[in-house]
């Protein structure tokens, strides 16, 4: 198959547009010009924010998380529930004063939220504060939105439902110091019929590989220690690109970059994942044992009408297969419940996977409708209450699972990357190459270092000891 999507390079244009900002912010806002980026969604939208940071930083900027000494507050949004979106509508609604108190201030709005019509729509009829909004596809050219309203002209709206190319080499801020994100393609072809992704991210895009691995050596080389590659479904990678280099294959190219440090990845689709993908995981000593493996339901005819391609048994398989050929792997998934049309019978089979699989964590969800989607048109007689009941349920039959599955790691060591643990003078957390996150007395300097803990307790948290 030919590739559909080209990789460009962040435009000379855009650069010029930086140069142009810079040279305006002075006369405007002063000496110290401060942006603040608040992100919602997931990771990928993280890693947005890191580019978007980016580029602010060429053009001057420098960062506060007080929207109240901002002088450019952009609001990065996910639509994939309703929650997330109702949360940004309140935080917009209360930026009207802000703005009102700072007639210079700059207000903008992006991601999967706006990238649907109804919701830019309605952001430019309900809130006429807001100065600048944009999709996901423009996102690189933030340096001439921001350029044209601070030289005077209308609102901007830039939502391109076209199907972007890969804009590479846009200038990055990543957020941490050692552990960080690494985007190996954008958007889905999946179409699960519950989720909004394929329509506000557009079509799967993978970047090519040397890209990728030139990347990682810049994050290692920069003192990176855990890496997360990031897709939708990491596991289709290189399907819409003809250099023949699939997921499993990347993998191992970042295992044989020198250096001390982890590569994790998320999210895997379980109808792509192969047994080729598991053996690289156990072949690759820096790839973490973990699979963040989504199942959704453990009934069959909502697996059907989700549109996931695999059913209870197929799955089940894998989970099998996966822990033969790495045991100690550790198993996060992502539940639905209150799917439209299922019933308590379907729910308890989810429930039953839930004991049958023992997964280290998950995370669930309480079925959202996207308007747009399959699903938002289908039958859902189960009211909010119930599904309530039925997701508190789930919630103490996983918190049994895990109980049992943290006890089970008393008495063995692991190598942990050390990390603040809340700023708590003295105590640290690691991360093992699993999940698990250790608890153990240690001083700052070993923040961003690997070392060796054996575990001594649980409750609640698993407490250890350095092992010198
Ligand atoms: N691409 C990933 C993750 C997508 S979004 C994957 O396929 O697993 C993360 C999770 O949000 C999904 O796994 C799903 O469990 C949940 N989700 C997506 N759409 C939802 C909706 N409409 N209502 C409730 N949960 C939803
Ligand atoms: Fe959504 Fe399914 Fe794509 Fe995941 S694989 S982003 S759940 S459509
Ligand atoms: Fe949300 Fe967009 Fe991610 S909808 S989950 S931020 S891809």
């Amino acid at each position: 198959m030919s590739q559909a999507f080209k990789d460009i390079s962040f435009p000379a244009e855009q650069t010029a547009y930086e140069e142009r900002v810079r040279a305006l912010l002075g006369n405007i806002y002063g000496e110290n010009p401060k942006a603040c980026v608040i992100t919602y969604g997931c990771q990928q939208n993280v890693s947005d924010s890191e580019r978007i940071k980016g580029m602010l930083c060429e053009m001057g900027y420098s960062f506060t998380d007080d929207v109240a000494e901002a002088d450019f507050i952009l609001y990065n949004t996910c639509a994939v529930r309703g929650h997330a979106e109702d949360r940004v509508y309140g935080n917009i609604g209360a930026m009207k004063h802000y703005k009102r108190r700072k007639p210079d201030l700059i207000l903008a709005i992006c991601g999967c939220m706006v990238q649907q019509s109804q919701v830019s729509e309605r952001i430019r009829k309900s809130y006429p504060y807001v100065d600048i909004c944009f999709g996901t596809h423009v996102a690189h050219r933030l340096p001439e939105f921001i350029y044209n309203r601070l030289s005077g002209s209308e609102r901007i709206f830039e939502i391109s439902d076209e199907n972007s190319d890969i804009v590479e080499d846009i200038p990055v801020r990543r957020d941490g110091s050692f552990k960080g994100w690494l985007p190996i393609m954008y958007g889905c072809n999946n179409f699960c019929t519950y989720c909004i992704v394929p329509y506000v991210r557009g079509r799967e895009r993978s970047r090519e590989s040397e890209k990728i691995i030139a990347e990682a050596r810049e994050m290692v080389a920069a003192g990176f220690k855990d890496i997360t590659l990031l897709g939708q479904n990491v596991n289709s990678y290189g399907k819409d690109s003809e250099n023949g280099v699939n997921f499993a294959r990347l993998l191992r190219m970042i295992n044989d970059i020198d250096g001390d440090f982890r590569i994790r990845f998320m999210t895997s689709h379980p109808k792509d994942c192969t047994t080729e993908l598991l053996d690289a995981i156990r072949d690759c000593e820096k790839v973490s044992t973990h699979l963040h493996l989504p199942f959704q339901s453990g009934s069959d005819r909502i697996l059907k009408l989700m549109n996931r391609h695999y059913d209870r048994t197929a799955y089940l398989k894998l989970i099998e297969e996966a822990r033969m050929r790495i045991p100690d792997i550790s198993l996060t998934s992502d539940v639905i419940v209150g799917f439209p049309g299922e019933t308590y019978e379907d729910f308890k089979q989810t429930v039953s996977l839930v004991e049958q699989v023992k997964f280290s964590s998950l995370f669930t969800f309480i079925y959202s409708p996207r308007e747009g989607t399959p699903a938002a048109v289908m039958d859902d007689p189960v009211s909010r209450e119930e599904k309530g009941k039925w997701f508190n349920e789930l919630l103490q039959a996983q918190e049994r699972v895990s109980k049992v599955n943290m006890q089970s790691l008393i008495g063995r060591e692991y190598r942990v990357l050390c990390d603040d643990y809340g700023h708590t003078e003295g105590l640290l957390s690691g991360h093992t190459s699993g999940t698990a996150v250790i608890e153990f007395e240690g001083d700052d300097s070993l923040i961003g270092k690997f070392v060796n803990v054996k575990v001594d307790s649980y409750s609640n948290v698993l407490k250890g000891t350095i092992i010198k």
